[in-house]
């Protein structure tokens, strides 16, 4: 159960930070939020953006965790530029975008320890949202994995797409820090659509009930009642692939965890 010392209702304060206009959300960006770490939110991002160009979308993965970036460690990547490069202006972001052959997807790495994307002055932050607007106009869909924690550059980054996925397991810590996840984004930046993954559930049943827990909360407390994108169950293959760097779906194509990314992923294409 999440914590219910959290879920209190919002304050009617005005937020700190100004509402996004809806104009400057790029529609065909997806970004993979969770508030709490080590939820599966990089396996996530890279399993859907995979899942995507098999589908024949032209797709990138951005990688905007600056501070502990692994899109190109879970892939057994050595990318040349990445968006610490971009930051330090030695490369521009187009530029600094590599193919990754074997996913046929393209990728703009991170930096991991370039410090967190918290600490980016708001020049720099207009900037990394100003580059990921010009790139995305490339693509038919860009997946953008961002970091752990709710911080404003986080949730700001988060809030400039068409959809957030909020990543969360059944673990309390991971629902409480969804729901104030959720909470902040949806005070600060209206009319964001929301949607959550439930992820390493025992099972499909399982999952849709530690949505339930969330959901109520945010209809309770918020008034809003983000939609489920869909439920990934725990799978070994999962943990088998990111050990040996190798995608599951290359590894593991027809394994529970793709089916369950896959099904996400066409219920997303629907919009
Ligand atoms: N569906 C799943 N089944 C089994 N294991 C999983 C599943 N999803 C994630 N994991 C495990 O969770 C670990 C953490 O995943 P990942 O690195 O993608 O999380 P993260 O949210 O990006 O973490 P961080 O906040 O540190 O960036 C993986 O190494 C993997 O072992
Ligand atoms: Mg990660």
């Amino acid at each position: 159960m999440p914590n219910t010392a959290t879920m209190t209702k919002p304050a009617p304060a005005a937020p700190a930070v100004a509402p996004l206009h809806p104009n400057l959300r790029i529609p065909n960006v997806i970004t993979i939020a969770s508030g709490k770490g080590g939820v599966g939110k990089t396996w996530v991002a890279v399993t859907l953006v995979h899942t995507l160009a098999k589908k024949g979308y032209k797709s990138l993965l951005f990688d905007g965790d600056l501070g502990l970036a692994n899109v190109d460690i879970q892939l057994g990547l050595l990318p040349k530029h990445d968006l610490g490069s971009v930051l330090a202006g030695t490369v521009s972001m187009a530029d600094a975008v590599a193919r990754y052959t074997d996913g046929g997807f393209d990728i703009l790495a991170g930096k991991s320890g370039s410090g967190a994307l918290a600490l980016l002055s708001g020049d720099r932050l207009n900037m990394v949202r100003d580059g990921l607007a010009a790139l995305a106009r490339r693509y038919d869909r860009v997946v953008v994995d961002l970091g752990a924690g709710i911080e404003t550059h986080v949730r700001t980054l988060a809030a400039t797409a068409g959809i957030v996925l909020v990543v969360a397991t059944d673990e309390p810590t991971s629902l409480t820090d969804a729901y104030a996840f959720i909470k902040v984004t949806a005070m600060q930046h209206p009319g964001t659509d929301i949607r959550i993954v439930i992820n390493q559930a025992d099972n499909a049943r399982e999952g849709r009930r530690t949505y339930e827990t969330l959901r109520k909360a945010c209809e309770q407390f918020l008034s809003i009642s983000p939609p489920l994108a869909g439920v990934i169950r725990t799978d070994s293959k999962v943990k088998d692939s990111i050990r040996a760097q190798v995608p599951l779906l290359i590894r593991y194509p027809t394994c529970n965890a793709a089916a369950d990314v896959e099904a996400i992923a066409s219920s997303l294409l629907v919009r």
